[in-house]
């Protein structure tokens, strides 16, 4: 019998950032993130794995171009924990459960997106391995006995499976709203992804993804949050005094569906985040002079929409990348999107059908 199983994830975009670890091994974060995850038929990963006992070792391809397993690394210690699961949780206690935690694996995964996108894949990445060789040891199935008890692995267990490929992929396991939750305990059971609210709670939200520039960035984020907890004085005050209140409120808004108080968090901590980097010694610069015309733009229009309509039209946040993700309501998307074309006109449309426009314009 061969046992594999396909599954796929979306790419999150944060509006509260996660810089910084307090435990690099574990990947834990100095404090609590939230995202929304795009929608699945845009920029997602394709994860397939197969257990075969046949296998000699544990093999991976990304885009179809195999890749070294680093020991001790990232994809061995969410392996190792899935493997754990499964023994556990499936092979104790059901005597003919064929062994598959003792078998190697062979995982495949695809980007539907150009990967020189400059658009964080580790994120869907690990998110749609994680799910992927969750399925295949059916651990996010029901249990035989009863159909009406939840799966054995619950999505928040599986995204402490996810952190530990990279922090932000625990939180696209959901869609919608998600909160990845810091935690406070050493063993990081704590700290994992709970959906605030799923995406049909506001589906006039949409995400407009700009590629500003598609080359690779040139500070990883995982080395480069390191640098700014290691120097910045300013990510401590962050920690301490900003990131818990604006969770709060953030969650409130999305609650409420209040997209002034949504748009102002957003571009708030986009901006204390690259103040954050700019913080760090030596300093790191994400944005360039592209992403910073086009926060001009955003703050121009929601100026004078405040002024006519007494509400915001967008908001901006940007990564680890010069590239800019501009969050608007259905209604307003069309108007975005002339107004960015008409200020860069080398902007073109791509293959991604509507919400989702890219822009691959260059500088
Ligand atoms: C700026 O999740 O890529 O996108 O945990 O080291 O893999 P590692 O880092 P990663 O960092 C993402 C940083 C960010 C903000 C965010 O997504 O919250």
């Amino acid at each position: 019998a061969v046992y594999q199983a396909t599954t796929s994830a979306p790419v999150n975009i944060a509006c509260i950032k996660y810089w910084g670890k307090r435990d690099t091994t574990l990947i834990l974060p100095t404090n609590s993130s939230l995202s929304v995850t795009l929608s699945q038929d845009h920029l997602r990963s394709t994860t397939t794995s197969r257990a075969d006992p046949a296998f000699t070792e544990t093999k991976l391809w990304l885009n179809g171009k195999e890749e070294d397993i680093k020991s001790g690394g990232r994809l061995e210690r969410c392996l190792k924990e899935l493997k754990k699961m499964r023994k556990e949780r499936i092979e104790d206690k059901e005597p003919n459960a064929p062994k598959l935690s003792e078998w190697n694996i062979h995982v495949a995964s695809y980007n539907n997106f150009p990967t020189a996108a400059g658009l964080a894949s580790s994120a869907s990445g690990f998110a749609a391995l994680t799910s992927s060789i969750a399925a295949l040891y059916g651990l996010n199935t029901f249990p035989s006995s009863s159909s009406a008890k939840p799966s054995i692995a619950s999505p928040s267990e599986l995204s402490l499976v996810a952190r530990l490929g990279s922090g932000s992929a625990c939180r696209s396991l959901f869609g919608g709203f998600v909160a990845w939750e810091a935690g406070s305990l050493p063993s990081g059971t704590d700290s994992l992804a709970v959906e605030v609210a799923p995406q049909s709670h506001w589906p006039t939200m949409h995400a407009l993804i700009c590629v500003v520039n598609d080359a690779k960035k040139g500070t990883s984020s995982t080395s480069g949050m390191q640098r700014t907890v290691d120097t910045s004085a300013l990510l401590q005050h962050r920690i301490k005094h900003v990131v818990p209140q604006r969770m709060e409120a953030i969650i409130k808004a999305i609650k409420e569906k209040d997209f002034d108080s949504f748009a102002k968090i957003t571009m708030a901590d986009s901006n204390q985040f690259h103040a954050v980097a700019l913080d760090t010694a030596p300093p790191i610069f994400y944005m360039n002079d592209v992403s910073r015309s086009i926060i001009s733009i955003i703050e121009e229009l929601n100026r004078v929409s405040l002024e006519k309509t007494g509400h915001l039209l967008a908001a901006y946040t940007f990564d680890a990348g010069p590239n800019a993700v501009i969050y608007t309501e259905e209604k307003n998307v069309k108007q975005i999107i002339e107004i960015i074309v008409r200020y860069f006109p080398q902007a073109e449309s791509n293959p991604f059908p509507d919400p989702f426009k890219l822009f691959g314009g260059k500088q």
